[in-house]
């Protein structure tokens, strides 16, 4: 089993320039890969298994009713996972593959090294015949990380694409865009538009996991950037913002407070009530999605969805130049 670990943990001059612009806006932000910590992974692993979270299970009816088709329509030989995470939906895609196949093989890429090692571990017991690769990487910079492009189904499932910023998502598109080869395919999870108050109460848990993974953020930070905020002084937040359709986390100051991040360098003077934004969850129509991929270059192969139409299974390729 070969996992590739990217650069060294240590924060680079880039990454702690880029967040201390992130946290100087007028509305501090934090991006959301500060949460996949490991607490953070078991955190969203919780999450997923929530009654009131209807994505994860969305989907996976979604894979276990069209998995064989989307192995079919895609004839790819190659797996590519982003974002794997835990590695089980994958399994639906492992198991719709033909016994036929010999030369097959499948790339878990997550930023959460831990993950990669455990999923890839069990992945390789069940399915002996399929060769394995892990990369400890993040899916916005590490796309030139995955291996040569052929006849790969690249997946990128749980509705992850919606947690980019409309532009980096365009950016992030275009990028997997240029790497994609005539016979590549591109299968992707989002979550569809729908009643807010529903979409709402998936990340209001009552059981307040949510809530403890998004303070998780702040603990993140404290430990990367040498940092003192105290995270039961901030309550979570999160509401649909109806205007640019998606779901916003934010973490509210219950008092003044004062934060240092040796770090960066930086201090935070936040007042009572003011907010810091740790994620946005963008929810789509089908018409916004195709027309972002085709400002991508990138076509709709086929669309499969739940019968209550909550979430989508998106399969593409790039289109023909
Ligand atoms: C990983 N991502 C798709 C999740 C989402 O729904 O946007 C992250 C999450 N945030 C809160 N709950 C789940």
């Amino acid at each position: 089993m070969d996992v590739a670990v990217g650069e060294s943990s240590r924060p680079s001059e880039a990454e702690r320039a880029a967040l201390r612009e992130s946290l100087s806006r007028a509305l501090p932000e934090i991006p959301p890969h500060y949460f996949y910590d490991d607490v953070g992974s078991e955190l969203f692993e919780r999450i997923t298994a929530l009654d009131v979270y209807y994505p994860t299970r969305t989907e996976i009816a979604i894979l276990e009713h069209w998995a064989p088709r989307i192995v079919e329509r895609s004839g790819c030989q190659h797996l590519v996972e982003l974002g794997s995470g835990a590695g089980r939906k994958i399994r639906l895609l492992l198991d719709a593959w033909p016994r036929s196949q010999d030369d097959w093989s499948c790339t878990m890429l997550d930023i959460n090294e831990l993950f990669v090692r455990q999923s890839l571990a069990r992945l390789a017991a069940d399915y002996p015949r399929c060769q394995f690769r892990g990369v400890v990487g993040n899916f916005v910079h590490d796309l030139d990380r995955l291996g040569p492009p052929g006849q790969r189904l690249i997946v990128f499932f749980a509705g992850t694409i919606g947690n980019l910023h409309p532009h980096e998502r365009q950016a992030f598109l275009q990028q997997l865009a240029a790497g994609m080869g005539a016979r590549d395919r591109f299968l992707v999870g989002i979550d569809l538009v729908k009643d807010p108050a529903r979409i709402e109460a998936a990340y209001n848990d009552p059981q307040g996991v949510t809530a403890a993974f998004n303070r998780n953020t702040l603990t993140v930070l404290n430990r990367r950037f040498q940092g003192d905020f105290d995270p039961s002084a901030f309550a979570h937040r999160a509401f649909f913002d109806t205007h640019h359709a998606w779901i916003e986390m934010r973490l509210r100051a219950l008092r003044d407070t004062s934060v240092h991040l040796r770090g960066l360098d930086l201090r935070l003077d936040m007042h009572e009530g003011s907010e810091i934004r740790t994620e946005i969850s963008c929810k789509f129509t089908r018409e916004r999605f195709v027309r972002d991929l085709a400002d991508a270059g990138l076509w709709v192969d086929d669309w499969f969805s739940d019968p209550e139409q909550q979430f989508a299974l998106v399969l593409v390729r790039r289109a023909q130049v």
